[in-house]
């Protein structure tokens, strides 16, 4: 059989992009193609959506099996990835392609965490990823990342002083820690709180980012609506413990970021703390707060789980020295924020296409 493109495209029309729900021919993915008959092998450049998309293994996989089977078993297929973020920005940050804000109602339930992770976790993957520090109440981020003790400097873009973010384990940080001594009050009431807040994010020189994630205040207040409206976040991200009190708290702020006014759409919800583990009992799960409380919401509202992460003692340990677990040794310990990464970045492109449709 001579082969030809056509017979490989047709190969290739039988797979699917399951977020997209269309072939990867069809949807523009399939980048280069090119084949040697000699080697029996087809090598070919996938392009995705984000640079943390999970699907990798999955492409890979069906691709191999699509070629050898009008090919024959003793091809070879080489799948290699490029990426191009898709997100929609906004008019007063249009260096960046998705703002993604972390919420829920409650303090204490893991929002720091979950930022700081995640943010590492996508960088590792290959995005530019900024990290604000919106709890200007509370500012945690400096002492989670190691950076107590960092002060950014500030240079001139277009006769405009901006700030620089500090640059750590890949991800670009700003917080209002950096810029008051560390342990001193931040008193502020609410529209000078909002006003502050959007100061750290315009008056940043973020750079080109395909995400920014915004740590967010616990609460469903004035700072939540007035960010939102003011800079139409790409995505909310909620986390909640299986706890019926964090619960009732992240359903309010599901219900605050749907509001007519807010309207900014649900990326998922994290289960945090969502049982103990401890390498004791290796073979227990303690479901000390209860059971599928974030798995549960997410069916109620209809948005995607997102994941769970497991209630460890590592992870303080870890986070009080400045050593953020996704950068751990520990497998299942990276594996969790790995795997969220993963599942925020899919959740954003999908919310991307949609809203671009
Ligand atoms: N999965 C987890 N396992 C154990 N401790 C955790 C976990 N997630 C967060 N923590 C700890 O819980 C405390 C509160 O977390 P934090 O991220 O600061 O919450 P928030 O920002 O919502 O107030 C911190 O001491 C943090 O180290
Ligand atoms: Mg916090």
């Amino acid at each position: 059989m001579r082969i030809t493109e056509a017979h490989l495209y047709d190969a290739l029309r039988t797979v699917i992009d399951p977020d997209l729900r269309q072939n990867i021919v069809d949807a523009g993915m399939v980048k280069g193609l090119a084949w040697n008959e000699e080697d029996q092998r087809v090598s070919l450049t996938l392009q995705l959506t984000t640079p943390a998309c999970p699907l990798k293994d999955y492409f890979r996989s069906h691709i191999t099996t699509a070629i050898q089977t009008v090919l024959s078993k003793e091809w070879t297929v080489q799948v290699s990835f490029i990426s191009q973020t898709v997100g929609g920005g906004s008019e007063s940050l249009p260096q960046v392609k998705n703002l993604l804000l972390i919420g829920s109602g409650k303090g204490g339930v893991g929002k720091s965490t979950l930022a700081v992770n995640l943010a590492i976790a996508l960088a590792r993957m290959g995005a530019r990823v900024g990290l604000l520090d919106a709890d200007i109440y509370g500012p945690s981020i400096p002492i989670l990342l190691g950076l107590e003790h960092a002060k950014p400097q500030v240079r001139e873009r277009e006769g405009r002083p901006l700030l620089i973010p500090i640059r750590k384990y890949g991800v670009e940080v700003m917080s209002l820690g950096f810029l008051v001594p560390p342990g001193q009050a931040t008193p502020w009431r609410g529209p000078m709180a909002s006003n502050t807040l959007r100061q750290l994010l315009v008056e940043t020189d973020w750079g080109e980012l395909d995400y920014l994630i915004v740590d967010m205040p616990p609460g469903t207040g004035d700072i939540q609506i007035t960010l939102a409206q003011q800079f139409r976040p790409q995505g909310a991200i909620i986390i909640t413990t299986p706890q019926k009190l964090a619960c009732a708290d992240a359903e309010k702020a599901i219900t605050m970021f749907r509001m007519p006014l807010v309207q900014v759409p649900i990326v998922g919800i994290v289960e945090n703390m969502a049982y103990f583990w401890t390498p004791e009992l290796p073979d227990r799960k303690f479901y000390i707060f209860g059971e599928s409380g974030g798995r549960m919401l997410a069916q109620k509202y209809e948005v995607p789980f997102l994941g769970e992460i497991p209630l460890l003692e590592s992870i303080v340990q870890r986070s009080d020295k400045g050593l953020p677990p996704a950068l751990s040794d520990d497998v299942f310990l990276a594996a969790a924020y790995d795997t969220i990464a993963g599942e925020v970045a899919r959740a954003v492109s999908r919310l991307a296409l949609v809203s671009s449709v």
